[in-house]
């Protein structure tokens, strides 16, 4: 019988050498003679043992990682096809630690099927929630994904299914999903995994979107850093077109759905709704003033939804398994799973589906196994780069976007950036102010011009210039952005700024003038 060897295709692995590691397998296999098929996969989600290889035997899938193309010859002499010991096999994936302490419903095929294998997808569930959806009413969809529960995953945390409710409702002959791919936020990887990993799932998620709110076009936006994930999404839009997935009447209901991958330049403000619809037109990536709402008025004026990967990849589930099943995972009014992207200075990097709830302090110490560097975690910076930073004093933050938002900070798109205690909190003030300064569109005074003058701020601070006089100049600032912006990109920034601030005031504190200049 034919051995099935697992070697990602994904772009974390790819970067960390699978390529030469399945051509060197498939040259040692040949060599061989072994009856061996290689199946390219997404990634499991621990970077640090990319590239991971996977073999499976009638026990389950073994796992070995990190693996270079030079450990190869040594593998498959300590017998990897029947799931041989060697240094590097961690015994059978499912009970890797990492993975075993996860409840994976959003990346539950994410590292097992082929991405491009229908049928794969199918066997593993797939295409049962579309089938589901279209026996069923318009507005009986957009009941059950409001009742899961599901908030948007790009950042913001609106319920899902309120925004369907808003577009199905809203007249028009054509209205359109937008899937926002751009994943601008540090630190983040869940969209793109999912895009490289299980691209169907993806597609399965639009299709729901489209047949709940009438929508018969769909686009996936996302940025030109993402060629692996824009050429899996387009291989798959036409593996799922030619079988009937998508197209004038989707699995023969007779309802049309069809979609395609549009690529922007990669501007962090093109991640913002209306930025992102204005890229989609063509024009270039300016913040649009609500109202009107993109679910009036959005893509050419018709009635849109926009949602990100993963609010839309979540999709699939509750309509297979229902509002409830959902429902059941999480805390407040924070329901279902998150996928959570650990990355920084941290030993176990990589993304950690949980169900909301967990405290930051076990995602940092346990799950993640602290810094990289062995050092002491000073902070980390949850939700990107409009992300507030948590001291370990706020540690016992549960993840759940009231709780953070009650402290001042905020779950974005659930990406954490870890930094030992060698970091300097006015440097990264400085930094989140420069940031917004490249990035902000130029359409309001007080992101265009304050982040400038926040960074020449924060130099003065650097330099011990009036110290006290800058601090309280930054924090007036940092008021006048939060009120005065027009989106969040201006609006947020002030987070980062502040909580260094508030949290980390010694390194807001430098040497005096004379000193400094020694
Ligand atoms: C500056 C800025 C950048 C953003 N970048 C992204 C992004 O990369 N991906 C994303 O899904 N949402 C991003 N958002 C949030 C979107 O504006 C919007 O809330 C989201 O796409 C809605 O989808 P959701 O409800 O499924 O989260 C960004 C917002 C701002 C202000
Ligand atoms: S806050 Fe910044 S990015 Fe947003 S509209 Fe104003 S200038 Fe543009």
């Amino acid at each position: 019988m034919t051995t099935k060897i697992y070697i990602p295709r994904d772009a974390a692995a790819l970067a960390l050498g699978a390529d030469k590691v399945a051509k060197a397998m498939e040259e040692a296999v040949v060599a061989r003679g072994l009856d061996v098929a290689i199946v390219r996969n997404g990634s499991r989600g621990l970077h640090w043992l990319e590239p991971l290889v996977e073999v499976e035997t009638p026990e389950g899938r073994v796992a070995y990682g990190p693996v270079k193309a030079r450990d190869v010859v040594s593998l498959i002499d300590a017998g990897l096809v029947s799931g041989g010991d060697h240094a590097l096999c961690l015994g059978k994936t499912e009970d890797i630690p990492f993975l075993k302490q996860q409840t994976r419903l959003t990346f539950e095929r994410c590292g097992v099927i082929d991405p491009l294998s229908l049928d794969d997808y199918r066997s593993h569930g797939g295409l049962r929630g579309l089938a589901n959806a279209i026996a069923m009413e318009p507005m009986s969809i957009v009941t059950q994904v409001t009742e899961s529960g599901l908030r948007g995953r790009g950042g913001a945390g609106f319920p899902t299914g309120i925004k369907w409710k808003t577009v199905l409702e809203a007249a028009g002959d054509r209205k359109y999903i937008v899937c926002n791919a751009d994943e601008g936020d540090s630190g983040t990887f869940a969209d793109r995994m999912i895009m490289e990993g299980d691209p169907f799932v993806l597609i399965e998620g639009m299709a729901i979107a489209g047949i709940a709110t009438g929508a018969t076009k769909g686009f996936i936006y996302t940025r030109s850093e993402y060629p692996h994930a824009i050429a899996t999404m387009a291989q798959a839009i036409e593996i799922a077109r030619r079988a009937g997935v998508l197209g004038p009447s989707v699995l023969g209901s007779g309802r049309a759905f069809d979609m395609e991958v549009r690529t922007g330049a990669g501007a962090y403000v093109c991640g913002e709704e209306t930025a992102l619809l204005n890229s989609l037109e063509g024009k270039r990536g300016i913040v649009r003033a609500k109202p009107p709402l993109p679910a009036h008025k959005g893509l050419f004026d018709c009635p849109t939804v926009i949602n990100n990967v993963i609010s839309l990849a979540s999709v699939p589930i509750i309509m297979d398994k229902g509002a409830a099943f959902y429902r059941d995972f999480g805390m407040g009014r924070s329901r279902g799973t998150i996928p959570i992207q650990i990355a920084g200075n941290v030993k176990h990097a990589g993304l950690f589906e949980t169900a909301f709830g967990l405290a930051l302090g076990e995602i940092i110490d346990h799950i993640g196994g602290g810094t990289a560097t062995g050092r002491p975690v000073k902070a980390v910076q949850v939700g990107g780069p409009l992300g507030a930073y948590f001291p370990r004093a706020l540690f016992d933050t549960p993840f759940d976007y009231e709780a953070f938002a009650a402290r001042d900070g905020l779950i974005g798109h659930a990406g954490i950036v870890v930094f030992d205690d060698t970091a300097d909190m006015l440097k990264q003030a400085r930094f989140a102010m420069e940031f917004c300064a490249i990035e902000s569109c130029g359409k309001c005074t007080p992101c265009r011009i304050g982040s400038t003058r926040g960074v020449e701020v924060a130099d003065k601070i650097a330099a011990g210039i009036e110290p006290e006089k800058n601090r309280e100049l930054l924090s007036d600032l940092c008021n006048t952005m939060k009120f005065g912006s027009l989106c969040a990109l201006g609006g947020f920034t002030p987070y980062p700024v502040v909580s260094a601030m508030t949290h980390f005031p010694d390194d807001f504190k430098p040497a005096p003038v004379a000193e400094a200049a020694e």
